[in-house]
């Protein structure tokens, strides 16, 4: 007896309907023979079914803030954060403003969250709350936490023991912002600090790089170049990298981009942000975005994460992945149908292995975790942001607007 057959559904590799048996949380069959009996079927016919979502780069402690930002500028966004740090933050607080995103983001297919956590605060509040959340989503969705110096490595006397200690507590990730440490020379020094120390911990990385108008912030090239040095190849992740989009061509096809792939770096770009927050300073003004078509070509792994929601960065949101894939596909020209297919895969797929979850993806003999989707094609779901049907998590069925059943 299987515990759940979901029948007469397309998949991203199937476009002809087809069955999936779960059985003990796993999947069991994929296919269009019949499935077996089960304690509970879903007629899917008319939907399609996807791996959840993986948002790869979130803010967990400052979401659902509701500070505002006049000027639109990620330096009025880092300012008004500072503030808010010193005056409101506490563990509680970010413990429930987290959740409740949690809670958001699962009812629409996200199963796993890559989030950093502001270190600069002596008292790490941030990453207090978001453990503390960790620990109680154990199971029910996969939370990893980077280690972020929003204010600057160098940007505080402790924020160097700040970070080891978060690390010491049980944050996964080794963070940095070399664009925002005092000067160019810190910024350099800060990366080869950060990728030792992800190399002595055995940790990944995930570096906010060159989230700048400045075609001449390059501090990629150099986390590109730490990251062979200390043998991390596919192991460090490249966030934002906006510079890349006013960067001079030459420099970014004959130097840059083959020195990332060496190094296998990801690269994570985050178009609702990036587009808002970016190209203030330009005649014509630009797009803001990170070449992604050109990294996809050079075969770097390419994600594309939500990064903030109703915070002091970005004041809207709703935990839509296809919404944010489909601004990088506007801006990035991926519109053809091959190209909106890998665009699909770096909301899901993509992420994931960046996170390194070893046990997702909608395959035999892996975990039954799973969205259904209101649309019968994966194409139309990504078209309409269709209705999540049902969320599956370990073969347990949730309908959004429901409880377990
Ligand atoms: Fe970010």
């Amino acid at each position: 007896m299987l515990d759940l057959v979901i029948t007469g559904v397309t998949t991203p590799h199937h476009s002809d309907p087809i069955n999936v048996s779960v059985r003990d949380g796993s999947i069991v069959a994929i296919g269009r023979g019949p499935a077996g009996p089960a304690r509970e079927t879903i007629d899917g016919r008319g939907c399609c079914l996807l791996p959840p979502f993986v948002d790869a780069h979130f803010h967990l402690d400052s979401v659902l803030t509701r500070i505002p930002n006049a000027s639109g500028t990620l330096r009025e966004g880092i300012d008004n954060w500072a503030a808010y740090k010193k005056a409101s933050l506490s563990a509680e607080d970010v413990y429930a403003r987290a959740k409740a995103y949690c809670e958001q983001a699962f009812a629409m297919g996200i199963q796993a969250i890559r989030s950093h956590v502001d270190v600069c605060d002596p008292a790490l509040r941030g990453a207090e709350g978001l453990l503390e959340l960790r620990r109680e989503l154990d199971g029910k969705m996969d939370i990893q936490l980077v280690a972020f110096p929003q204010d600057g490595y160098y940007g505080g006397p402790d924020v160097n023991a700040q970070l080891h200690r978060a690390l010491d507590m049980g944050v996964d990730v080794v963070g940095g912002i070399p664009h925002n440490e005092p000067t160019y020379g810190h910024g350099t020094e800060s990366l080869r600090e950060l990728l030792e120390l992800a190399a002595d911990r055995g940790l990944l990385a995930d570096i906010h790089c060159d989230e700048t108008d400045d075609p001449h912030s390059r501090h990629v090239e150099t986390l590109a170049a730490q990251t062979v040095r200390l043998g991390l190849q596919g192991r460090v992740s490249a966030s934002h990298i906006t510079s890349t989009a006013v960067m001079d061509p030459y420099y970014l096809s004959r130097r840059l981009i083959p020195l990332m792939a060496a190094a296998q770096l990801s690269v994570i770009v985050n178009p609702l942000i990036n587009v808002h927050l970016g190209g203030h300073f330009s005649h014509p003004m630009h797009r803001a975005m990170a070449p992604i078509r050109d990294f996809m070509d050079a075969g770097l792994t390419i994600a594309c994460g939500q990064d903030c929601i109703e915070d002091p960065w970005y004041p809207l949101g709703y935990a839509e992945m296809f919404e944010v894939l489909k601004m990088a596909a506007h801006t990035g020209h991926m519109m053809g149908l091959d190209a909106l297919r890998a665009m699909l895969d770096t909301i899901t797929v993509n992420p994931a292995r960046i996170m390194g979850l070893t046990d997702y993806g909608l395959e035999t003999g892996r975990r039954a975790h799973l969205v259904l989707l209101d649309a019968p094609t994966w194409f139309d779901a990504m078209r309409t942001n269709a209705r999540r049907v049902a969320v599956i998590r370990g073969g347990e069925v949730y309908r959004p607007g429901r409880s377990a059943e």
